[in-house]
């Protein structure tokens, strides 16, 4: 009975011009039934209002899941209405691809299912409830691939249960946070760990934010939230384990290298690989690199790799010694030399007596300074660092020294700051590179120069002393 109603409602669809017909679940099979011979015996030109039969947001959990904070999964479960075509198995492939944009696309939602009918000549393409509400959805396109495979656009309601898995986690998060509150459900990723920044707000649901982030983020098995701001020091933060696995040593692969560490005692930005990629391209093979704030090894490891010779320092002894591991990791520990210094005692110390003899030759030396809370502070450690050597005009050090500013105009107020710092002029001798936004108003540069002869074989000691502190940048907000 079943296939002859089928088989005329096509006959029908096709002379009637896409009739809406719109039921057919396991549930109501009869009624079905009855209503599929009303809709399409229903003249074209009676009025037949092709009205949608789905609610607009059909993926929104049930409103009971709102204010849970410890995650009940099953609350989440519910049985929604989704349109589906009746397809003939030998043509099942080719309208599946044919259908593409119209197939329901959900994870863990199988587009075909079995024909409710215990047809095994039939099954059922499932469509997206969001774009076709009537047989009238389909392009023409889609309409007339259907024709041409034999199958009707006769549309049946499909019972789909829909479980906290096939749900996303802006939906999931969205279903249980406060109403009209933001619901960022944002994370950088650190290897296998997502590290948020919860507002207060959502302090209350944190443990079940950690858990949704888990669940809907293939990899990720740990979910950190920052308890204050950047540690001053060693840049490192405070964190709190929301889900998870309490594992802080993280792997991961930036611009083709492999770093190790334990996130929760160095620092570590994801958002710097292209900062990172952008210095170590201006560093030519032979070229000597002195990083002064290492870190995990970021600018010192790559440049090691395309044939630099590297001295990189830091002060934290956790930085110092993830780094030294991350150079046996990447093969270069011949290139790399590593101190754990302060980095006044690197520059005076390890790059005053190696400069002398780099200055004289003809490979290029580079110096990156990146702690932009502080490192334009460091530059007063370069005045008169050789006033004892013969000064030299040539092969002068490239200086790449990160700063913050919150400034109008921040190109002019880093050239400012770093001229102070350095006791000499460098306006219209150094290029000022912004780097990234790391908070309202707040933005992260990188300012290059050639370091002036003037200041680095100043014949006046005196003049290496540090001037007066002046206003530094605030904190980062961010993990810049
Ligand atoms: C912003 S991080 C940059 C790390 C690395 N260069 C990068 O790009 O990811 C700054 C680093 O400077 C180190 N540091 C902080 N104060 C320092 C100091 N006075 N001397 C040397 N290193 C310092 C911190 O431990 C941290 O690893």
């Amino acid at each position: 009975m079943f296939s002859s109603i089928s088989a005329a409602c096509f006959r029908n669809s096709r002379l009637l011009c896409r009739v809406f017909a719109p039921i057919l679940s396991q549930r109501n099979l009869k009624a079905a039934a009855v209503r599929r011979i009303l809709s399409f015996s229903a003249p074209a030109s009676s009025g037949f209002a092709l009205k949608p039969i789905m609610d607009h947001k059909l993926y929104r959990p049930p409103p009971e899941v709102r204010g849970m904070t410890s995650l009940d999964k099953e609350a989440f479960t519910q049985t929604i209405t989704v349109p589906a075509l009746r397809v003939p198995i030998g043509v099942l492939n080719k309208v599946v691809k044919s259908l593409k944009k119209s197939a329901i696309q959900r994870s863990g939602v199988p587009r075909v299912v079995q024909d409710k009918e215990e047809s095994s000549d039939f099954r059922l393409v499932l469509l997206d409830p969001h774009k076709v509400t009537s047989p009238a959805s389909f392009s023409e396109a889609d309409a007339e691939a259907l024709r041409s495979f034999g199958v009707a656009e006769e549309l049946h309601d499909y019972e789909l249960r829909l479980t906290y898995d096939n749900l996303r986690s802006e939906e999931v998060l969205e279903a249980v946070l406060p109403r009209g509150q933001d619901v960022t459900s944002a994370f950088s990723r650190v290897g296998h760990i997502a590290h948020m920044n919860l507002r207060d707000h959502q302090l209350q649901y944190k443990n079940l934010i950690g858990q949704v982030i888990m669940d809907k983020n293939p990899g990720i098995t740990c979910v950190v939230n920052k308890t204050n701001i950047i540690d001053s020091t060693y840049r490192n933060f405070k964190m709190e384990v929301l889900a998870g696995e309490e594992n802080m040593v993280a792997k991961v692969k930036e611009n083709g290298v492999t770093y190790e560490f334990d996130f929760s005692r160095v620092y570590w930005n994801p958002r710097l690989s292209t900062e990172h990629q952008r210095v170590v391209q201006l560093v030519k093979r032979g070229d000597i690199v002195f990083d002064v704030f290492a870190g995990v090894g970021p600018f010192a490891i790559p440049a090691a790799r395309s044939g630099a010779n590297v001295s990189a320092n830091d002060l934290n002894p956790e930085s110092y010694r993830w780094l030294q591991h991350n150079c046996k990791l990447n093969k270069v520990e011949s290139k790399v030399k590593t101190f754990n210094l302060d980095g006044r005692a690197f520059i005076q110390g390890p790059v005053k007596q190696e400069l002398p003899a780099l200055l004289k030759g003809k490979v290029g030396v580079h110096v990156v300074m990146n702690l932009p809370a502080l490192a334009l502070e460091f530059l007063d450690a370069f005045r008169g660092l050789l006033y004892k050597e013969p000064p030299c005009e040539e092969n002068l050090p490239t200086v790449h020294c990160y700063c913050f500013s919150k400034d109008d105009s921040p190109d002019t107020d880093v050239v400012k700051r770093a001229s102070y710092s350095l006791g000499f002029p460098l306006e219209s001798r150094c290029s000022v590179h912004f780097v990234r936004n790391v908070a309202p108003n707040k933005d992260m540069m990188c300012v290059r120069f050639s370091l002036p002869k003037e200041v680095l074989f100043s014949s006046d000691p005196e003049q290496a002393e540090p001037p007066p502190k002046r206003q530094k940048c605030e904190e980062a907000t961010d993990s810049a």
